[in-house]
């Protein structure tokens, strides 16, 4: 029935345009811009204060040698007839510095030879048909100013025109001679530029490198989010210990857990959850949670939230029965023991390679036959950890020496394939100038405690 179909978009069209010519009167207006406002920040919390985003574009200017640095917002992914896409997320760069999650959208930066930098945003206009159905959106204006500290707002229609097209020109930008383009995350919105500036013998840098350097080191808002996220996270660990039982299936498991996430006000995941049990405990990102739980198996859960852009990361690794055996209890405590090794290891001027030694080391001469001839560390069949922020394997260089304000995860392993049992222990901490703090501490860790938290009813899902 195309007529329908058509009928109901003009109608659909016309209260659009109603309903924008209404909200110019100035009470309506507001309330535009508080809506957008808050689906322009975060939904999580509040937005992002002006000062952290006015500081952090600074102190990445302050890395920039004399150029035009640009970076491209996410798009909206594209659903047949639909113009929601409630999967959209930022891109994480553009978010880091504009704090907006406006789809379609570029941030421009001019860093001169001497003085203050330059900022543009560039944003798609607002369109009133769209948002009919998607609510109020941001468009170029004050709102936008307000929200980020960049004066310069422009349609993203004129992006083209005056930017783009100059770039190709050698006397346009003269004052700017370096490009600076993301060249690894986020490469792929910029492709026709790079082509554009290769073919006009424009030397390109990458911008992804300078910001990698920044995120490394987390700011206070930062560290409060990725606090948040791990709260969450620890509370679904302790709901899903409650809950597991012999007969359940990896499914059931992981909806307890995703449930606890979504109830605390985390956004999404930060990466597919792994639930894996029995022989699926072996399997290292096993995110399929299909299996029906035996008795005897060991279940790996190696979960994390996600709150206002920043995942946690914790894995833990639970006897479906309630108990350990003694065989699943001698291979975790070795795990355990390595990883509090390496937990005392973690302070300013070490390195992800140096832990790894360390851990390699301790996990050999204890492995006392526990995995045949050799040591139990040939079945440590990854990394140790990895950065941990906005990407759950965050951005950074591993040869980096640990600093006061990064975050890492700790996350040893023993994966014994033949006897379908897999244990990985994974915990999240911050470097400070003393040495570390975990920030997961309140999750439980030792066989003692877990299996006592085991013991507890499960809470049913649904009540808090
Ligand atoms: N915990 C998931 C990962 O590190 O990839």
């Amino acid at each position: 029935m195309p007529g329908r179909r058509v009928i109901y978009r003009i109608i659909s069209l016309i209260l659009a345009l109603l309903s924008f010519a209404l909200a110019a009167t100035p009470a309506l207006a507001q309330s535009v811009r508080a809506a957008a406002d808050s689906r322009a920040t975060d939904s999580a919390d509040n937005a992002m204060p002006v000062e952290v985003l006015t500081r952090r574009r600074a102190a990445l200017l302050a890395r920039l040698e004399p150029g035009i640095a640009l970076l491209r917002s996410a798009d909206h992914r594209s659903l047949h007839e639909h113009p929601q896409d409630s999967d959209f997320r930022q891109d994480n760069n553009f978010y880091y510095l504009t704090g907006l999650e406006t789809p379609g959208s570029w941030l421009v930066m001019f860093k001169p030879e001497r003085g203050p930098g330059k900022l543009l945003l560039y944003l798609p206009e607002r369109d009133p048909a769209k948002e009919v159905w998607m609510g109020p959106q941001l468009g170029p204006g004050s709102e936008v100013t307000e929200l980020t500290g960049i004066e310069a707002v422009h349609p993203a229609s004129e992006f083209e025109a005056e930017i783009v097209r100059r770039l190709a020109q050698p006397e346009a930008f003269r004052e700017y001679p370096q490009l600076y383009l993301p060249l690894g995350e986020g490469a792929e919105s910029t492709r026709e530029i790079v082509e554009l500036a290769v073919q006009a013998r424009r030397s390109i840098s990458d911008l992804g490198t300078p910001l990698a350097e920044l995120r490394l080191v987390k700011d206070s808002v930062e560290l409060a989010r990725l606090r948040r996220a791990i709260a969450i996270t620890v509370e679904a660990h302790r709901q899903a210990m409650k809950a597991v039982r012999p007969g359940m299936y990896e499914y059931e498991l992981e909806a307890v857990v995703e449930y606890v996430f979504r109830s605390h006000g985390a956004e999404r995941v930060g990466f597919p959850s792994i639930v894996g049990s029995g022989p699926n405990s072996v399997i290292l990102h096993y995110d399929r949670s299909r299996r029906r739980m035996e008795e005897s198996d060991l279940v790996v859960i190696d979960i994390g939230a996600e709150y206002g852009y920043y995942t946690a990361d914790l894995t833990r690794t639970l006897p479906v029965s309630g108990k350990y055996s003694p065989r699943q209890r001698a291979i975790y405590e070795l795990v355990l023991a390595t990883q509090a090794v390496v937990i005392d290891s973690v302070r300013p001027g070490t390195t992800f390679w140096e832990l790894e030694r360390i851990a390699r080391g301790h996990m050999r001469v204890h492995s006392k036959g526990l995995c045949g001839g050799g040591g139990c560390d040939r079945y440590f069949l990854h990394g140790l950890g990895h950065w941990l922020g906005m990407d759950v394997h965050d951005v950074g260089s591993y040869a980096t020496p640990f600093v006061p304000g990064m975050v890492v995860t700790i996350e040893p392993g023993i994966y014994l394939a033949d006897e379908s049992l897999g244990v990985r222990i994974e915990d999240d901490l911050l470097v400070t100038e003393e040495g570390h703090e975990v920030l997961s501490a309140d999750l439980p860790r030792s066989v003692a405690e877990i299996e006592a938290l085991m013991g507890q009813a499960a809470e049913p899902v649904g009540r808090r």
